[in-house]
């Protein structure tokens, strides 16, 4: 495989409302953001993937785009992106922007202009019909809504403010790639592209992901736009199967350098999605992440806990409380050891967790409250409790909540209100507090970033082959990275309880821990236990 700079980087993700404030208006801003370009280069990351800064009447927070070629006055100016670029670019981290092109705002131009006849030159810039057909937005309730101007439906497959885009028609697809060959040449790094695999529907079909131009239209994007370029591009794909992910990134099909997929962040879904979650199925989580880490041979993974629209992983399946630090730490190094390109969520380095607000109305999210209208108040199919309960344990906010690096009032996140509560355990958990701790989830992080990068390991954790061990057992995942060099072995222990280490191995040096007195002949591992061994045999 031809190697490539993203093969080796590590990517962190900013949701800037949420990252830092710095003219105490209590969202987080592009000047915060370059406040704390030296912190993201502390930790050791090279690429940060910017959430949404883009002009937006922010339904979805950012993610109904208005004006693709500017800035939100909420986050500041061009100007200020510029002066991140340039700052980010300093510190040798790359940008990698938030490509949001199945859908714009309603409040865009092009869909202002749409709306106003029937003949309008933009009206085929957006999906009309005459009648609605049976498809569901992913916030609730249809897909369709009726616009009394010329009396058809628009779609939308999330927030009514976000009308989808017709991929169909080249005007479209010629004015996306124009505005991102505008982004790449103001020197950015790549981009995330937000649910891509529905940009290839066929609507009346019903078929909504993985439609019949999907790659077609990435291959088209990919020639006109970065293909010639050396970035880093992500896409965003609830819906991809191993197969499906070598389709986009195999490298001899021009298309994608990576893709998101999601089936290990579903596998705990009940009969209402996330907001009826089941336990987690832990023998079935090992059997996923391995399939994609065998079955992916031509294209390349991504690796992720977290995200934006994902609760924090310790909250979600581990223990935030008790064993809040080793947990943390068990997360980071059993997804840093793996094949693929690790993306790290504001906070999940300092070990953040979910919040539990008072009442609904004090979470933000469009989703939250769209899918309390379908499923409690219209459909009725889920009670108010039982949607609470999903909302606790699931809802967007949990990662939502603005950062936390110090123990001054509002986290230091901001002098004014903040737009979304800030966690009350932040005194705990916060950047500075971190810092100060050489025993801190921060230094985890660090340290295996260095691994990564920078240690004789560096080739194995990025190329060697992986295979799990003891595929069955239901408290250990165990697995081994190798090549030629070395023979790199992982136990994870993820439980609280004392679990006895059931392989057989022969260690010459331990590479990393999350307790700080493992030995080899230790025969347990304790709650969340953690190693990473170096073997004698190849
Ligand atoms: C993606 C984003 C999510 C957003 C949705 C609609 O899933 O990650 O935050 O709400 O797309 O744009
Ligand atoms: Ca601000």
């Amino acid at each position: 495989m031809e190697k490539k700079w993203w093969h080796k980087c590590v990517v962190y993700q900013i949701y800037p409302r949420s990252f830092q404030d710095s003219n105490g208006d209590g969202i987080g801003d592009i000047p915060g953001i370059i406040s704390r370009l030296d912190y993201i280069k502390t930790l050791g990351v090279d690429v940060i993937w910017l959430s949404p800064v883009y002009k937006s009447p922010m339904e979805d927070n950012g993610y109904d785009i208005s004006d693709y070629q500017d800035i939100d006055p909420i986050f500041g100016t061009l100007h200020d992106m510029d002066t991140l670029i340039t700052e980010a670019n300093k510190r040798g981290i790359k940008i990698v922007m938030d490509l949001v092109v199945n859908h714009t705002s309603s409040e865009h131009p092009w869909f202002i202009e749409s709306r106003k006849s029937k003949d309008n030159p933009y009206r085929d810039y957006y999906i009309w019909r005459k009648e609605p057909n049976g498809l569901r937005s992913v916030f609730g309730g249809s897909a369709w809504t009726y616009d009394e101007g010329t009396k058809e439906y628009y779609c939308h497959n999330f927030a009514k403010g976000q009308p989808d885009l017709n991929w169909e028609n080249p005007r479209v697809r010629e004015e996306i790639y124009q505005m991102m060959n505008w982004w790449l040449d103001r020197g950015i790094g790549g981009f995330r592209m937000d649910v891509i695999d529905y940009i290839g529907k066929d609507i009346d079909k019903e078929i909504i992901t993985n439609g019949p131009k999907l790659h077609e239209y990435l291959q088209e994007m990919n020639r006109k736009t970065f293909g010639y370029r050396d970035v880093l591009t992500v896409g965003e794909t609830w819906s991809a199967t191993p197969e499906i992910a070598e389709l986009y990134s195999d490298p001899s099909r021009n298309e994608l350098s990576m893709i998101f997929q999601f089936e290990h962040m579903t596998i705990d879904w009940g009969k209402w999605g996330k907001w009826t979650p089941k336990p987690l199925d832990f023998v079935k989580l090992k059997k996923i992440l391995s399939k994609w880490q065998t079955q992916i041979n031509k294209g390349w993974n991504s690796l992720f806990w977290n995200n934006h629209d994902l609760p924090r992983i310790i909250s979600r399946w581990g223990n935030d409380q008790e064993y809040r630090v080793e947990c943390a730490k068990m997360f980071a190094i059993v997804l840093h050891l793996l094949k693929g390109t690790p993306y790290i969520y504001q906070g999940e380095e300092i070990g953040m967790t979910n919040i539990k607000l008072e009442k609904l109305e004090d979470y933000q999210d469009v989703e939250i409250h769209g899918c309390y209208k379908d499923f409690v108040l219209e459909r009725k199919v889920l009670s108010n409790e039982d949607f609470m309960q999903g909302v606790y344990k699931m809802g967007r906010d949990n990662a939502r909540t603005p950062m936390q690096w110090n123990k001054s009032p509002n986290a230091g996140f901001t002098t004014g209100k903040p737009w979304l509560t800030i966690n009350p355990n932040y005194p705990v958990i916060n950047v500075e507090t971190a810092l100060s701790d050489k025993n801190s989830v921060f230094y985890t992080y660090k340290k295996l970033i260095d691994l990564r990068k920078n240690s004789d390991y560096s080739d194995t954790i990025i190329y060697g082959d992986y295979e799990l061990l003891l595929e069955n057992d239901k408290n250990l995942f165990v697995y081994r990275r190798y090549d030629d060099n070395y023979n790199l072995l992982v136990i994870a222990n993820f439980t609280e309880e004392h679990v006895p280490i059931k392989v057989k191995y022969n260690a010459e040096k331990l590479l990393i821990s999350n307790y700080p007195d493992f030995t080899p002949q230790q025969h347990f591992l304790r709650p969340y236990e953690t190693v990473v061994l170096r073997l004698k045999s190849k």
